[in-house]
């Protein structure tokens, strides 16, 4: 009995201590607990700890998450030199993006290696193709601007709560490059869809704890008939991945492979039908399963992050009126009032193009970016980085760090202007869509489109707080998005009025 006993707490004591120990020539970081690592003490806004934890570690300290390696970068130098090598463009292997994806990685977002590197490239060069920054997308963009007009006219005077107003919008342009059909913004069909991919952002957390105990996750599974937010999380993606896959047949039947293809999913049809290497991800059944879950990754990435800046820009420029006047006058000045801004009128506009900097600067909406992941054992500044090691880029730490901006929380386009103010100057340091070789697949597009619709909807509209609601501030609820708390807004045609 003694001997079992004594051979129980020998086992017990070295998982323990196997748990709690780092790999050699680590960065240095905070002792982690047994079981839960440092999990306990990421707090609601993890990119806060970290910018905390920097003090004491300095800008590259390791964190343990259960049983995985983790490593923090902060300082934008180190983010921008670390991403630049392929051996950190991995994704970390956890079950619930598994599943997601039919049992393997699929699509983008959370693909690795050959098929991650073939999705990419299809998709950025095929959404180029479409129009990223070419005419046609300006088309899409304008249709959804002028309704997006009308819904702001119906509202002058009238307190509005402008967060969901963009959705309709940017999903709008998004959907109609990819599937070709484009819906009215009070469509049912399309509120449906925004609220489910909206609720799906709200609700998720850059390190959820069950992305690192799988046996939670499954027992969360186990439970839906029990837990309601479980069950309708469930419900909602099932909904959104058979509406997508009902599109995906739709094209399949009325695909016409010698004729021009229509949109996104028949370029990748087309694609398909080229294919004959069977280990390739576009090859037969295989393809169609990528072709799912990369319109899946294109919807989630690109529709909550486009409408949620224009919502921080909104109250950033409602908390500044002297900016927003400026910015007005600059879009008089070159555009006039008798016609929308186009792509052409970018390069004379220096001031509107600090705004869209400084919005995203200031807001860092996705402040830890998405996990990368070691795809095999290397150095990096003289620290050794294991296979399967989790890096975690701290954005927000990148574009609010007070050794590279000045007054970091204070809202100033004017730092991203020469001292005329006539040429804008771009700063490394600030990445909203993160950098190297997983940098945001949509950056181009979300460019174009923040353009487009600021210099629009600012050519025509002032917006400013409610006088008689409450106190506006910058305050967020911190999801793995970043999103301003709900607010009213009063917005007045300069137009009309
Ligand atoms: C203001 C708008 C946007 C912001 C701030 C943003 C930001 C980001 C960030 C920080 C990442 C993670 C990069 C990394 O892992 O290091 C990302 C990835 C991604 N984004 Fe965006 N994004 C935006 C718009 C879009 C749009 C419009 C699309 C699609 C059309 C899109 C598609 C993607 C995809 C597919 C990925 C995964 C890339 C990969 O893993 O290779 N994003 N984005």
């Amino acid at each position: 009995m003694i001997l079992e006993l004594s051979l129980l707490f020998l086992t017990l004591g070295l998982m323990l201590f196997l748990w709690n120990t780092k790999p050699t020539n680590f960065p240095p970081g905070p002792r982690p607990l047994p079981i839960i690592g440092n999990l306990h003490q990421l707090g609601t806004e993890p990119h806060k700890t970290f910018m905390e934890m920097r003090k004491k570690y300095g800008d590259i300290f390791s964190l343990k998450f259960a049983s995985y390696d983790v490593i923090v970068l902060n300082n934008y130098k180190d983010i921008k030199d670390a991403f630049a090598e392929n051996s950190l463009s991995g994704r970390a292997d956890f079950k619930p993006l598994r599943d997601r994806s039919g049992g393997m990685p699929r699509g983008v977002i959370f693909n690795v290696e050959r098929g991650w590197t073939e999705q990419r490239r299809f998709a950025l060069k095929s959404l180029r193709d479409f129009g990223f920054g070419k005419k046609s997308m300006e088309t899409v963009v304008y249709d959804e601007i002028n309704e997006l007009i009308d819904t702001f006219r119906k509202t002058i005077g009238k307190p509005m709560q402008t967060q969901n107003k963009f959705n309709a919008a940017v999903l709008n342009a998004l959907w109609t490059m990819v599937t070709g059909q484009r819906y009215s913004h009070d469509d049912p069909m399309l509120q449906d869809l925004i609220k489910r991919l909206t609720s799906s952002v709200s609700q998720s957390r850059a390190a959820s704890a069950v992305l690192f105990f799988p046996w939670l996750y499954v027992i969360r599974n186990q439970l839906t008939m029990f837990l309601k937010y479980a069950r309708e999380r469930q419900e909602s993606i099932a909904k959104t991945m058979a509406f997508v896959k009902g599109t995906v047949t739709d094209h399949q039947n009325t695909f016409q492979k010698d004729a021009a293809p229509r949109d996104f999913i028949d370029m990748y049809l087309g694609e398909m039908e080229k294919t004959t290497d069977p280990a390739s991800s576009f090859y037969k059944e295989e393809g169609l399963k990528n072709l799912t879950i990369t319109l899946l990754d294109l919807f989630v990435a690109g529709a909550e992050t486009t409408s949620t800046t224009l919502s921080w820009e909104f109250l950033l420029l409602a908390l500044n009126p002297d900016k927003q006047e400026k910015l007005h006058e600059e879009i008089k000045r070159v555009v006039g009032l008798s016609r929308l801004p186009s792509l052409n009128d970018r390069p004379s506009m220096p001031y509107t193009e600090a705004v869209i900097n400084e919005v995203m600067r200031f807001s860092a909406m996705v402040p830890l970016a998405v996990f990368h992941s070691a795809l095999e054992d290397m150095t990096f500044k003289g620290y050794t980085i294991p296979k399967g090691t989790l890096v975690i880029p701290n954005l927000y730490c990148a574009m609010h760090d007070p050794e590279v901006w000045k007054d970091p929380k204070v809202f100033r386009p004017e730092r991203f202007l020469s001292e005329d103010g006539k040429t804008l100057i771009k700063n490394e340091a600030n990445m909203p869509f993160s950098t190297g070789k997983r940098i945001c697949l949509g950056m181009t597009l979300a460019q174009d489109e923040l353009f487009l619709f600021t210099s629009s909807l600012f050519q025509r509209f002032q917006v400013g707080p409610d006088p008689n609601g409450e106190k506006l501030t910058v305050d967020y609820h911190c999801a793995s998005v970043l999103l301003p708390k709900p607010h009213n807004l009063v917005l007045h045609d300069r137009i009309e009025e």
